[in-house]
């Protein structure tokens, strides 16, 4: 199974450089999950690559947790938990955690302790009833000898003998480390259901009891109680001001292993469902438009199949979810009906894309397969065949497709603009470049080769000619909306703000007037990042984003913009509504596993903050000290 090709943000105003800004850093979500498709005008490959988990406090101070990889394929994602299992086993023996109990236990190194039974001998015997009988003072010391030979029993791995005496010590005085150390025997035992019962009682005893909180997380984890182990590592780790990597790689372990479980559930219960109208024409447009096939508009008998894909191809032009949706089953209709030989092959294609789009990549591959069978000749399907391939990791295999479309036709703009976004997304900016400008040569009046030649020579740091091919553009395209948009993003990218938002406003009034019923919603998701950057003006963002929601309710990208605002502003269970809308929305699993992620970090960061309302007291405490650090620069893992 070749690995996925990871993914890189497209967008300039989206980037997941770890030294720029926080809300940069905060957006790399979006930009992993769809910047490419939304900038580059074409679903090329949606493979999400690492997500970044954030924590926030009131004060908005931020905590990074770490990265956490996201599966590339169900396979892979199978072989990488077997290869984690191991690997948690090998290291076992290192845990402090697993080996020591928690407090005043001699190292291995330590003298000798004198003979047990000898020690023993000293303690009256000790019993529920007994022990009412001694004095508080005499209760303590028996308690803290009891424990000194449990800690010896359990360094010489007498377990049995080490829990009879913690046991003892605990009727004398119920102690959290006591119990923690008990715990400690019990884990020993892989006994997990007591590991729990006792680092249960020691963290009731003393909530913030770090080494109890990471051992009852531990035995969570061995019993698959995945969410709860979660939710005690993320207390750690917050205790512990993310100062312990162990529990920091551990929250992200189980995040993975939550959002995974929950993700693979919700898609089992999926329909297949269209993204957003605005998905849905990105990827529609990054083809130039072609007249339909032949005498199709002709086809006016409903009882026929070329009647439907003549309705497919009409529905699409109006471009909005509901004449998207029909589109969609026009052309599974067609297919059920029959086509005339003629348009067989375009039915197929037209079927695949819109399977494609659905996230249903298995089927979609068959129909573009079956499309390139009935029509060799048909280069589209070679390019669409060749995004569906590069999706599942196999960028060989998509090149083969380029070059068979190319020998088919090797005039064809739309295959060197195809292969160039490939380039584009594996960074390999040098041949993007050659490749947009030889689909340019072959026809210039195709604006998405222009912006995207303009986006990479942004990306090789040739920020002067970049800024000259979209200057270029605004002249020769005056009518795109998308020209705008995407110089404002280079611009944002540069912080300047106020040209940015002077595009933006620019591509929004255009898109109002060129396409008021689908009007594409990513300049008004663009301008409410300009202004937050600029001022911090959260309403007026979040106000844009709630805009391109009524417009588009279906747009992940500013559900996602919208989420993180709110979880900057430290609304978090706002913030987590918005995340679980957007797993709700994602097509394919590694976005959806993604998105629950995000859902699955903010909800547990709630549930500490209910629990430990005495901890979020002390992150906002901490927060306002190191939030002007924290602002722009790396923050403490
Ligand atoms: C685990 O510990 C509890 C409490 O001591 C005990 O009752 C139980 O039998 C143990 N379970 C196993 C499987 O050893
Ligand atoms: C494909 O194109 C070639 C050359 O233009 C032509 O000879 C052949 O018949 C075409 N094949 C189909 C299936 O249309």
């Amino acid at each position: 199974m070749p690995k996925a090709i990871p993914s890189t943000p497209a967008t300039a105003s989206l980037p997941v450089d770890a030294s720029s800004s926080l809300w940069s850093r905060l957006s790399s979500w979006a930009a992993d999950n769809k910047a490419v498709a939304y900038t580059i005008g074409a679903v090329v490959v949606v493979v999400t690559g690492a997500g970044v988990v954030y924590y926030l406090n009131q004060t908005g101070d931020v905590k990074k947790l770490g990265q956490f990889p996201v599966p590339d394929s169900p396979t892979e994602r199978a072989a990488d938990g077997s290869a984690r299992k191991k690997k948690k086993k090998t290291k076992k023996p290192k845990k402090e955690d697993a080996e020591k109990p928690a407090d005043g236990a001699a190292s291995k190194a330590a003298p000798p302790p004198p003979p047990t039974i000898e020690v023993e001998d000293e303690l009256p015997e000790i019993t529920e009833a007994s022990v009412t009988q001694f004095t508080q003072e005499e209760r303590k010391t028996y308690a803290g000898k009891l424990k000194g030979l449990g800690n010896d029993a359990y360094n010489k791995k007498n377990y049995d003998e080490a829990i009879k005496l913690y046991t003892q010590a605990i009727l004398c005085k119920p102690d959290p480390i006591y119990y923690s150390n008990r715990a400690a025997c019990y884990n020993a035992q892989s006994n997990w259901s007591a590991v729990i019962e006792d680092t249960t009682a020691a963290i009731a005893l003393n909530p913030e009891y770090v080494k109890a909180l990471n051992r009852r997380a531990n035995a969570y984890e061995q019993t698959e109680e995945y969410s709860k182990a979660l939710l005690d590592y993320t207390a750690s780790c917050i205790l512990e001001q993310f100062r312990n990597d162990n529990a920091a790689a551990s929250v992200e372990r189980l995040l993975k292993i939550v959002a995974e479980t929950k993700g693979r559930k919700m898609l089992e219960g999926k329909p297949k469902r269209l993204p957003s109208p605005t998905f849905v024409t990105n990827y529609l447009q990054s083809f130039r438009e072609k007249p339909a096939p032949e005498g199709l508009e002709d086809a006016t008998d409903e009882n026929t199949g070329d009647y439907y894909l003549n309705k497919g191809l009409q529905d699409i032009k109006l471009k909005t979810a509901q004449s998207y949706e029909e589109a969609a089953q026009a052309f599974e209709k067609a297919l059920e009906l029959g086509v005339s030989d003629q348009y067989q092959a375009f039915a197929y294609n037209m079927r695949g894309t819109f399977k494609y789009l659905k996230g249903d990549g298995a089927d979609a591959l068959q129909d573009v397969t079956k499309s390139i069978e009935l029509d060799p000749n048909m280069t589209q399907s070679y390019i669409k065949r060749a995004s569906m391939v590069l999706e599942t990791g196999d960028k060989d295999g998509a090149e083969d497709d380029f070059n068979r479309a190319i020998a088919v036709n090797p005039e064809d703009p739309d295959i060197y603009y195809h292969r160039a976004q490939l380039h584009f997304i594996t960074l390999e900016y040098s041949e993007a470049a050659r490749d947009y400008q030889k689909s340019i040569d072959l026809d210039r009046d195709f604006i998405y080769s222009h912006i995207q030649l303009g986006v990479t020579q942004y990306k090789q740091g040739s920020v002067a000619s970049s800024f000259a091919t979209f200057r270029r553009c605004q002249k020769n395209f005056d009518k795109s909306p998308d020209v705008y948009n995407y110089y404002g993003e280079l611009l944002l990218d540069q912080n300047k703000y106020e040209e940015a938002i002077e595009k933006f406003n620019t591509a929004i009034d255009m898109e109002k007037a060129v396409r008021p019923m689908g009007m594409n919603v990513l300049p008004l998701i663009n301008k409410a990042l300009a202004v937050f950057q600029s001022h911090q003006n959260y309403q007026e963002a979040e106000k844009l984003c709630k805009t391109a929601l009524i417009l588009d309710p279906d747009c992940d990208i500013a559900i996602a913009t919208l989420a993180q605002l709110l979880l900057q502003q430290g609304r978090v269970s706002e913030a987590l509504e918005y995340f679980e809308k957007a797993a709700d929305l994602a097509r394919t699993e590694p976005e959806i596993v993604n998105a629950l992620s995000y859902a699955e970090a903010t909800r547990t960061q709630l549930e500490v903050q209910e629990k430990y309302p005495q901890l979020a007291a002390r992150m906002s405490m901490a927060g306002a000290a190191s939030a002007a650090a924290a602002a722009g620069m790396g923050m403490p893992r």
